[in-house]
């Protein structure tokens, strides 16, 4: 790993109990607020995809951050991937399990068939919000190019949902 990029891990903040007991929340905000750990990042998440996709796809929300900052830096457009509600438009809908019931994300319709999505998102956790961004860019007639996250939290086993090439930045237990 790069000095950059061993910096831009130690700016993650943890907080224990957040949201709710027994859960230590991984906040990327001083990473996001740092430009050099920023654009490292950046960088850092597109380099196994480089020439490889055509659109960034932003998670809400913190993803919506690093596709904004990628899409810059990789000259292309940003499709922004919505909690449901959202949007005037949705062309697809994907539901999803949560520990407590279900979510739900929409996109609008905005991709050319068979356009290279790559998904961009600060943490996997268990996996199921990545599966259904992943499961919408297809609904949607497109291709995911691949999937990046800054920080996974290897012990929830989000690579089941998500697939075995997600491409991790950090690892971290718990
Ligand atoms: C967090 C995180 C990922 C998702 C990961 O978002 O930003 O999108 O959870 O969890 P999973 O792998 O278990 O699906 P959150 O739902 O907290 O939404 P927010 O970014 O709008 O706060
Ligand atoms: N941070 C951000 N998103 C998350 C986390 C976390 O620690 N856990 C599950 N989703």
């Amino acid at each position: 790993m790069t000095d950059a990029l061993a910096r831009a891990e130690s700016l993650i903040d943890l907080t224990p109990d957040y949201p709710e007991p027994g859960v230590l929340f991984r906040d990327v905000s001083p990473l996001l607020a740092d430009g050099d750990a920023v654009r490292a990042v950046s960088e850092a998440l597109i380099e196994p995809f480089r020439g490889g996709f055509d659109i960034v796809g932003g998670i809400e929300a913190r993803g919506f951050l690093l596709a904004g900052y990628v899409a810059a830096i990789a000259g292309v457009g940003i499709l922004p991937i919505r909690k449901a509600g959202k949007l005037p438009k949705p062309a697809a809908a994907v539901s999803y399990a949560l520990e407590y019931g279900s979510a739900t994300i929409e996109a609008p319709g905005v991709l050319r068939p068979g356009e290279r999505v790559l998904l961009l998102d600060d943490v996997l956790a268990t996996g199921g919000t990545l599966a259904a961004a992943q499961r919408l860019v297809r609904d949607l007639g497109a291709e995911v190019a691949g999937s990046a996250v800054v920080l996974e939290l290897v012990d929830l086993g989000g690579r089941a949902h998500a697939g075995d090439d997600v491409h991790a930045l950090f690892a971290a237990r718990e």
